[in-house]
């Protein structure tokens, strides 16, 4: 229908005919004559109607916003001072010869350019939203970056193969979304999580390099970085130790960043432990780009006067930590109780803070509601170990080891933004010797850190019987800026292992038969050594486009309480449908 798209017209065809099919993106009338800005995915283009053509020219006069038109037409240069050099399209125009209009448009919700238009009108009119040049530019790189990490993987020598949606539960920490079987009636399939299991059985099958653009279902707390259903690039490699995949996967990422975005990204991410990261970051995925660190103060404030600070330094699951803000003093009092706000939520009792006027005056030149309750030698002790300077201000933690992290940790990436401290771009790591456990007070029970199939680093199952606290597992993630990008681990490939694995997390024999027999199972028939990762690909689109939401780089997202407002999906379904699956409608607890 068209010879050349929109975007696309430019000087060299001068005094050619074109054919272009669009949307109606603008139209304007000037004393006679009709501009209309013809938009596509390629841009724009700016069409003349003169009205000595009166057929066309009435025509045009119908035209509104979003009108659907094929336009023929010659191009021509734009008269002096009209030229638009910010538009590609903008040196040349094309005056109409003929205007057929495809298709008629209702006033849309909102307009294409309004930078403001509230997110639920968004995702309702999605398709109308998704013609916006941003959408476009999201939508068209999300596709580059897919192409770009499955050409590297084939180059690599792994395949695609596809494993079942309708499945078994598969633990990653979410609830599941359950599918009812009208063959077998009260039973259920699960959505997959992520295709851990099935990747792991191919490597079983001998498929040695495997990976999926997958889709992944988890029913858990949504947020800006979350979806219920999301895609992963997964991946898993037979006969490989950590550094190997880890190698492998920089290289992608590094080939990746070089090609669509011009970005360096070394030739070598950091390595950091997980104990590391908590300790100095707060967080296990920190954002290197922040130069500010947390300072322990544990044993220094062992025997300060301030119980607040006393009790947690002198108990093994206590930290007292500062984080010290370079030119921090300036901050208003107002400002200081907003950030005391903010790491409540992170279920922090309080934010001390000290502000260094003149350091050299010990403890005149220091403003603050707790310098009253050091010692001089624990106060001198502060200023010595956080290096703090005239100007700075000390922020203070202390509770729980958890508490303390998740406070200053989430405080110091805020203050970091606040204060537009980020000293560069891109900062990927690989956090890696997560403990294998973790302990869950509420339940009483284990935890595992990634999933139970992740290798322990102690080679046999009694080690891990007698001590899983101390417990390392073999398994990594990529950091990027601070987003969790990727996760991965070396896999159990014995079924000793893999049984006592479960074992310690409460799964006894008869469940774990029941669960994850077919894994236990397939372990006995020659399971080869393998390891894997799989990366959020919405996460790596939302980070290489600059997006504040995976939302805005998923072309049909959900909302925050799991709706789509597009399709209005869930819905109910009809009695009959309910019927013949065996399942009856139950009152809700409340209800009743
Ligand atoms: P994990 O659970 O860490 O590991 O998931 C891997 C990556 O998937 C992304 N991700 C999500 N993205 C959007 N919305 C979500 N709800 C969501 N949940 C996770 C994150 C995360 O790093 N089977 C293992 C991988 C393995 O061991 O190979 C797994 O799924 O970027
Ligand atoms: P209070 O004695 O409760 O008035 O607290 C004195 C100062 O210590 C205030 O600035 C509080 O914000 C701060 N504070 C109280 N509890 C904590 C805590 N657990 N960690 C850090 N600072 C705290």
């Amino acid at each position: 229908m068209r010879s050349h798209l929109c975007g696309a017209v430019n000087t060299e065809l001068l005094d050619t005919e074109v054919v272009l099919c669009g949307w109606v993106h603008r139209r304007r009338d000037h004393g006679g004559v009709i501009f209309i800005d013809l938009r596509d995915h390629a841009g724009l283009a700016q069409i003349v109607f003169d009205p000595d053509r009166a057929d066309i020219f009435a025509a045009a006069e119908q035209v509104r916003n979003e009108f659907v038109l094929k336009v023929t037409g010659r191009v021509r240069r734009r008269p002096e001072g009209t030229v638009n050099p910010d538009m590609p399209t903008g040196e040349v125009e094309i005056l109409g010869t003929d205007l057929e209009i495809l298709n008629r448009a209702a006033t849309p919700p909102f307009q294409l350019d309004d930078k403001d238009v509230n997110e639920e009108n968004r995702l309702k009119y999605r398709y109308i939203d998704l013609r916006r040049p941003e959408m476009q530019q999201k939508m068209r790189l999300r596709a580059s970056i897919i192409k770009s990490l499955r050409d590297f993987l084939d180059t690599e020598a792994f395949i695609e193969v596809d494993t079942p949606m309708l499945t078994r539960a598969t633990p990653e920490g979410a609830r599941d979304y359950l599918v009812p079987s009208r063959v077998h009636q009260g039973q259920f399939f699960a959505l997959p999580q992520s295709p851990q299991l099935f990747k792991q059985l191919l490597m079983m099958g001998g498929i040695d390099r495997y990976y999926q653009v997958a889709r992944c279902f988890r029913d858990e707390d949504l947020r800006a970085d979350r979806q219920p259903e999301f895609s992963q690039l997964d991946i898993e490699m037979s006969f490989i130790n950590e550094e190997d995949i880890m190698g492998l996967m920089e290289q992608m990422m590094i080939k990746l960043f070089d090609e669509l975005q011009g970005v360096d990204l070394g030739t070598e991410f950091p390595r950091m432990t997980w104990h590391e990261a908590m300790h100095r970051y707060g967080s296990d995925k920190p954002d290197l780009r922040i130069p500010l660190e947390l300072v322990e103060l544990s044993d220094e404030l062992k025997s300060i006067e301030f119980k607040v600070f006393a009790e947690p330094a002198n108990s093994a699951s206590g930290r007292v930590a500062a984080l010290k803000v370079p030119g921090g003093n300036s901050l208003t009092r107002k400002e200081i109780d907003g950030y005391t706000e903010f790491v409540g939520r992170y279920g922090a009792k309080g934010l001390a803070y000290i502000k260094c006027n003149e350091v050299s005056k010990g403890r005149d030149g220091l403003q603050s509601p707790i310098v009253k309750f050091f010692d001089d030698e624990a106060l001198a002790a502060v200023i010595k170990k956080t290096g703090a300077a005239d100007g700075d201000l000390i922020f203070f933690g202390a509770d729980k080891t958890p508490v303390v992290n998740d406070a200053l940790g989430a405080l110091r990436v805020k203050v970091g933004h606040d204060l537009n401290l980020l000293t560069h771009e891109w900062a990927p790591l690989w956090v890696v010797d997560f403990p294998m456990f973790e302990y869950d007070e509420r339940e009483k029970r284990w935890q595992a850190l990634h999933h139970p199939f992740t290798a322990p680093s102690v080679d046999s199952p009694d080690a891990l019987r007698d001590n899983p606290g101390e417990c390392l597992s073999r398994a990594y993630d990529m950091v990027l800026n601070g987003t969790e990008l990727g996760g991965g681990s070396i896999r159990i490939h014995t079924t000793e292992m893999q049984s006592m694995a479960l074992e310690v997390l409460g799964i006894g024999a008869e469940e774990a038969e029941e669960k994850f027999g077919f894994l236990l199972n397939a372990l006995r028939y020659g399971a080869p050594p393998h390891g894997g990762i799989a990366f959020g690909l919405d996460r790596l689109v939302m980070l290489m486009t600059g997006s504040s939401s995976i939302r805005d780089v998923m072309a049909f997202p959900k909302t925050q309480s799991a709706a789509c407002l597009l399709t209005s999906a869930p819905g109910t379904v009809s009695d009959a449908q309910m019927r013949e699956l065996g399942i009856r409608r139950r009152a809700r607890e409340t209800e009743s």
